[in-house]
């Protein structure tokens, strides 16, 4: 019986998921790289890195797309964007959207791959968080409430697939860069109109995000720790990776919830 192990990501066509698809794929895992986009990995698909057409907002093209994979022994929830928008102004398509696609994907990858996993009696399950999963920003509120579910999805699930023993972990990258500032901001108009009562946090806070995230840690960082997720059955069940997670992730531990938020304004001026 083969031993490679068959990997399943979202999100595969670029930034971290391309990143993290060659990686393994160098290193002797066969890697099924889910994503709306197949010919978007044509410069890097073989053998070992097969391309799938994958829609994660839609649970009958992930089941089809499922019925061609003899096993998955790895799945890295990794497909998101972010939406900016005040939540007076977010439209409930916009709203859930962001659900629809960073929550409620990342869901129906795990509906469909636990039975496969459970039946094989082993399973890591890798979900890419943020740091912005344990931290508030304004503008950023449904991205950011978005990342605080898939930490609340790892931790219950952790308890939920340990009798199958099968992992479950989240990584919060900080900012890192790649086409997510570049073209998976999806912006709100009125909260970007100059005329709204938000004009001027939207003027101080968006241009810095947009500048740091673009200016951000590489891709490969982020594929090098799913590496050693996957190789180390005793890491811990959340990975925090880039520059500004290793800053405010150790201070959310250790301040107060009010010496933190002054710490947040202070360096984002709000
Ligand atoms: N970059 C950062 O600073 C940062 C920081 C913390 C966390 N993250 C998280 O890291 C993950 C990967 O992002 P990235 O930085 O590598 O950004 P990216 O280069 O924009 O890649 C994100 C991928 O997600 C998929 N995606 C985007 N919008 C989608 C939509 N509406 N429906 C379905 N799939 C969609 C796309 O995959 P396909 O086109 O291949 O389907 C896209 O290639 C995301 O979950 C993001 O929230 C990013």
């Amino acid at each position: 019986m083969s031993t490679t192990k068959h990997v399943l990501i979202t999100g595969a066509s670029s930034g971290m998921g391309r990143a993290t698809s060659l990686l393994l794929s160098q290193n002797g895992y066969r890697v099924y790289a889910a994503t709306r986009t197949p010919e978007a990995l044509h410069d890097i698909a073989g053998n070992t890195l097969i391309p799938l057409a994958l829609d994660i907002t839609d649970m009958s093209s992930v089941t089809n797309a499922l019925k061609s994979l003899e096993r998955v022994d790895i799945l890295i929830n990794n497909a998101g964007y972010g939406l900016v928008a005040t939540v007076e102004d977010v439209t409930e398509a916009e709203m859930l959207a962001q659900f629809n696609v960073n929550v409620f994907g990342t869901l129906r990858l795990c509906k469909a791959v636990i039975p496969l996993m459970r039946s094989q009696n082993s399973g890591i399950i890798i979900n890419i968080s943020s740091f912005l999963g344990r931290i508030g920003l304004p503008l950023f509120t449904l991205y950011n409430a978005s990342k605080y579910a898939i930490e609340g999805i790892t931790d219950s699930l952790r308890y939920e697939l340990a009798p199958f023993h099968i992992r479950v972990h989240s990584i919060m990258p900080g900012f890192f860069d790649t086409n997510f500032a570049r073209d998976n901001l999806v912006t709100n108009p009125h909260t970007f109109s100059k005329h709204s009562p938000y004009a001027s946090m939207v003027s101080t806070l968006t241009p810095v995000i947009v500048e740091q995230i673009n200016r951000g840690n590489a891709a490969q960082e982020v594929a090098e720790m799913i590496m050693q997720i996957i190789t180390d059955e005793h890491f811990s069940a959340h990975a925090t990776v880039g520059d500004k997670a290793k800053k405010f992730i150790p201070m959310r531990k250790e301040l107060s919830d009010e010496d933190f938020e002054r710490r947040v304004r202070e360096y984002y001026g709000l």
